[in-house]
């Protein structure tokens, strides 16, 4: 049975769905527009559908604006300026090779080549790599929490629910990114938000308006086909 003649499945379904998948991208430069907290809620009332292992639903999403964004801005970027070694809750890659160097690769130039940051400019590129923890500018920031004795499980159920809250904002207008770096200092944002020691730091979230002028919105990254993702067994 194809998917045209499924029932509860319409076309009109499967095209917005690709319309909004497409539509997503990072947003790296803000304006300073505040998003409503209504516009918030709805998105993450939407995001609530998103299945986990037994329905744990995992997530807690921790929303700073105004001056607690602000305050958590300047804890952030003076600890990371400062070159404080990181310890993330959940370990960063330790290495990219073959395909993931090159596909890593591409992303850092297509991200620098938009701002005009030469290979050799490495005081530019540590400043724009700072800009992580300025939220890109963005007015709210959103730290994305697990609890610690779910495990990976947990941890693949928040990932789930992050890209549930990216798609339900790009459906409402809001732009957005998901920012691992904001997750570097975890004790920090426990301390923020007055989290316990259970919640674990799994991803920071920037949202607002994108400023459509700024070139770093400007460039969309590409995808391997399926080709590459497949493997028939049959
Ligand atoms: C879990 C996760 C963590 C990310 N962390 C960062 C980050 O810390 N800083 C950043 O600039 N981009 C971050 N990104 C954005 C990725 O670089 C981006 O999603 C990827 O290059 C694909 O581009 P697109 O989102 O524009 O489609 C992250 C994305 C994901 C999904």
């Amino acid at each position: 049975m194809s998917s045209e003649t499924h029932p509860g499945m319409s076309g009109r379904e499967a095209a917005a769905l690709d319309a909004l998948l497409s539509a997503r991208y990072s947003c790296r430069a803000y304006r300073p527009e505040r998003v409503s907290r209504e516009l918030v809620e709805r998105a993450l009332r939407m995001a609530q559908q998103t299945p986990s292992w037994c329905n744990t639903q995992p997530w807690r999403v921790h929303v700073a604006s105004g001056a607690s964004r602000d305050a958590l801005i300047r804890r952030l970027h003076d600890t990371a300026s400062a070159e404080t070694p990181i310890r993330p809750d959940f370990p960063f890659p330790e290495a990219y090779e073959g395909v993931f160097r090159d596909r890593r690769k591409v992303c850092g130039v297509q991200l620098y080549q938009s701002l005009g940051i030469g290979r050799e400019d490495r005081q530019r590129a540590r400043e724009q790599s700072l800009e992580n923890f300025r939220a890109f500018g963005a007015p709210h920031m959103a730290i994305v929490t697990t609890e610690g004795a779910l495990g990976p499980y947990g941890l693949l159920d928040c990932g789930l629910y992050l890209m549930s809250v990216m798609l339900a904002f790009r459906a409402l207008g809001v732009d957005c990114i998901a920012q691992a770096a904001l997750a570097s200092y975890p004790d920090l944002v426990r301390a923020h938000f007055g989290l316990p020691e259970t919640r674990r730091v799994v991803c920071g979230l920037s949202f607002g308006y994108a400023e459509p002028e700024a070139a770093i919105n400007g460039y969309r990254t590409e995808r391997a086909g399926i080709d590459e993702v497949i493997e028939w067994s049959e």
